[in-house]
């Protein structure tokens, strides 16, 4: 498989992701969009979900595969046949993490690559935390992520203050 491969939590996917997955589309012909697991962060949608709802999100755009993966990155993408890793950078800190974790990648296997690209200014204030933050406060969300998502985030918040 060629094209790159667009590694995240989603946890869950916002415009601004939707974003990314739009312009890596059209400018590299193909996305596989694999939605993984970062042990340090506990997800509110379990990876089926997140999976489910980054399918829904972007099933108008053409050229997108979306999986959900376990393990290393690294593998998953080697084993996909793909050699280039798009993130998207928002600020100048978001830049840290994501080069320590471009050499990481890089340091396990050197064959995969990555690439950043800068976030539209539209979205570089949004964050999946921020989404859960404005959710779980009573704040709107509809011009932040997408319709199936906002309605994801209303059902599952709303469940867990019946519990
Ligand atoms: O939403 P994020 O935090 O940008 O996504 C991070 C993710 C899931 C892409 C990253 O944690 C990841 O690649 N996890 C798989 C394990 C791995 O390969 N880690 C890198 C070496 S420590």
């Amino acid at each position: 498989m060629n094209g790159v491969i667009y590694p995240g939590t989603f946890d869950p996917i916002t415009n601004g992701h939707v974003d990314i997955i739009r312009r890596s589309a059209q400018a590299f012909g193909h996305v596989l969009v694999a939605v993984g697991r970062n042990p340090d962060k506990e997800t509110v949608f379990t990876m089926e979900e997140r999976v489910q709802l980054v399918r829904d999100a972007t099933s108008d755009v053409q050229g997108v595969d979306v999986e959900g993966f376990d393990g290393l990155l690294v593998y998953f993408a080697l084993k996909k046949r793909i050699r280039l890793v798009v993130k998207g950078l928002r600020f100048v800190s978001d830049f840290e993490q994501e080069f320590q974790m471009a050499m990481i990648n890089r340091k396990l296997d050197s064959r995969l690559e990555t690439i950043f690209m800068v976030s539209s200014e539209t979205y570089t204030y949004l964050s999946s935390s921020v989404i859960k933050q404005i959710i779980t406060l009573g704040g709107d969300v509809s011009t932040l992520v997408p319709r199936n998502v906002e309605l994801a985030l209303v059902d599952r918040f709303r469940l867990g203050a019946r519990a």
